[in-house]
C-alpha cells in the first residue's frame, strides 16, 4: 500500500535518538535544533521517560475513561505545580487540535454564543473549528468554512476594541498564541494580551490561550502567555508535554463547571500518555529545564542577533525565528547536509529554532558557528 503523499520528505530515516542527537540509519549523528517540532521538551530517549513507560507499559497500557486512572490525577497535580495553576481543572485529550477543538467548543457551551474571534497569522490545528480560526485557507476545506470565526489583525489592540464595541455579547472565545509559531514567531505584545483580558472579562467572553507550542516551559515560564501577567480562562497544550508521546490537554479555570459527557475521546488521558507526562513534568521540575530554556535561549538570541546578513531574529527562550532577506531553503540545506542540524521553518524566508529544553550551551555555540559560517 502506498503512502498518502502529504508530506514534503527528507531523504533521511532517523534510526534512532538520544538527547539533542538523532542517527540515521548510516549511524550518520545530526544536532536536533528542532524538537521535531517542538515536541522534544526532555530530550530524546530520556533514561527516566524510558523507564517509566516501559514499567507502565508492562502494567497496563490503555483502559478507558470509565474507570479510575490515578495517572490523570498524578498528572494535574504536577502540571499544577509546573504552571502554579494549581486551581485549573485538566482535561486530556491526543493532540494540539483536539485540546483547541475542546478549548473552543467549551467556551461555546459556557457562553451560550458562537463567535471565535481568531487573529491574522494564526495557527490553531487541523479538525473542524481549529483549522477555521486558523489564518490559512488553503488547509481549511469547504466543509470547515463558517462564519463564526472572526479574524482580526494580530497585536492590533484598536481592532480588538472596535470588534468588541460591535458585536462582544455574541463573542464566545478569543484565541491566541502568545508567540505565533507557524505564523513566524511572532510575539504578542503584553499591552494586546492584557486587552484581551479585559475585554472578555467586561463582555463574557472566554480567553483562550493556545499554549501548544510556545507552552511547556519553551520560551522561560511554563506559558508564554504569563509574561503578561494574566490569567487565561483556558490554556492548550500539547507538543513537549509527552515528548513525543501523543497527548494534549486543556487547563481549565475553576469558573468553567464540568458535565458529563460535555467533553469526551476515547483515548485521552490513557495510562501510557498520562505516565509520559507525569516522566516529562517530572523530569523538568528534577531538572529545571524551563530555567535552562531561559538562559539558553537568551544566549542563543543574543549570539544570533550578531549575525551579518539577516533581517531579524526573534523569540522567546528556545522559541526563535531568524528571518532572512530571502528564500531559507538554501540555508536550511547547508544546515542539514553539510553542518548535520536539523532547524525548522516557517514561511518562506523563517528559520525556526524549537530544541528541547535541556539543550546544553555546546550545542547552542555548535548551531552558532554554523550559522556564522554560511551568513
Ligand atoms: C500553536 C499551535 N496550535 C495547535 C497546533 C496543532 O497541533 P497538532 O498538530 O498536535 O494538532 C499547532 C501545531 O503546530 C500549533 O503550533
Amino acid at each position: 500500500m502506498k503512502l498518502f503523499d502529504v508530506y514534503p520528505l527528507y531523504d533521511i530515516e532517523i534510526a534512532r535518538a538520544c538527547g539533542s542527537r538523532v542517527y540515521d540509519k548510516n549511524g550518520v549523528e545530526y544536532l536536533d535544533m528542532y524538537g521535531g517540532h517542538a515536541v522534544i521538551s526532555i530530550g530524546h530517549t530520556n533514561e527516566h521517560y524510558v523507564k517509566r513507560l516501559n514499567e507502565q507499559l508492562a502494567k497496563i497500557g490503555f483502559y478507558s475513561n470509565s474507570v479510575i486512572i490515578p495517572q490523570q490525577k498524578e498528572l494535574a497535580d504536577l502540571l499544577g505545580k509546573l504552571t502554579g495553576k494549581d486551581d485549573y481543572q485538566l482535561f486530556l485529550c491526543n493532540s494540539g487540535a483536539e485540546a483547541n477543538e475542546n478549548a473552543m467548543k467549551l467556551a461555546s457551551f459556557a457562553t451560550g454564543r458562537k463567535k471565535i474571534v481568531a487573529f491574522r497569522g494564526s495557527f490553531h490545528g487541523r479538525t473542524s473549528l481549529a483549522v477555521a480560526a486558523t489564518d490559512n485557507a488553503a488547509i481549511v476545506a469547504p466543509a470547515n468554512e463558517t462564519s463564526n470565526v472572526i479574524f482580526l489583525p494580530f497585536n492590533n489592540i484598536e481592532a480588538l476594541k472596535a470588534l468588541f464595541a460591535e458585536c462582544g455579547t455574541e463573542v464566545a472565545a478569543v484565541i491566541t498564541e502568545a508567540i505565533q509559531g507557524v505564523g513566524g514567531i511572532r510575539i504578542a505584545n503584553n499591552e494586546f494580551l492584557k486587552t484581551i483580558r479585559t475585554l472578555c472579562d467586561v463582555y463574557g467572553a472566554k480567553f483562550i490561550a493556545d499554549g501548544v507550542q510556545d507552552g511547556c516551559g519553551r520560551t522561560g515560564n511554563y506559558f508564554a502567555h504569563d509574561s503578561a501577567g494574566i490569567k487565561a480562562d483556558i490554556y492548550t497544550m500539547a507538543k513537549g508535554i509527552g515528548n513525543g508521546f501523543p497527548l494534549a490537554g486543556l487547563l481549565i479555570s475553576p469558573d468553567l463547571k464540568p458535565k458529563y459527557g460535555m467533553l469526551g475521546t476515547t483515548f485521552g488521558g490513557n495510562h501510557l500518555a498520562c505516565t509520559a507526562g507525569i516522566a516529562v513534568a517530572e523530569e523538568m521540575l528534577a531538572k529545571d529545564m524551563v530555567k535552562n530554556a531561559a538562559q539558553m535561549g537568551e544566549y542563543l538570541i543574543g549570539e544570533l542577533s550578531k549575525l551579518q546578513n539577516i533581517k531579524e531574529v526573534r523569540g522567546k527562550g528556545l522559541m526563535i525565528g531568524i528571518e532572512l532577506n530571502e528564500d531559507y531553503k538554501w540555508l536550511r540545506d547547508k544546515l542539514l547536509y553539510t553542518h548535520k542540524i536539523f532547524v525548522g521553518t516557517a514561511g518562506k524566508t523563517i528559520i525556526r529554532l524549537l530544541p528541547a529544553l535541556n539543550i546544553t550551551k555546546e550545542d547552542c555555540d555548535r548551531t552558532i558557528a554554523a550559522f556564522k559560517a554560511e551568513l
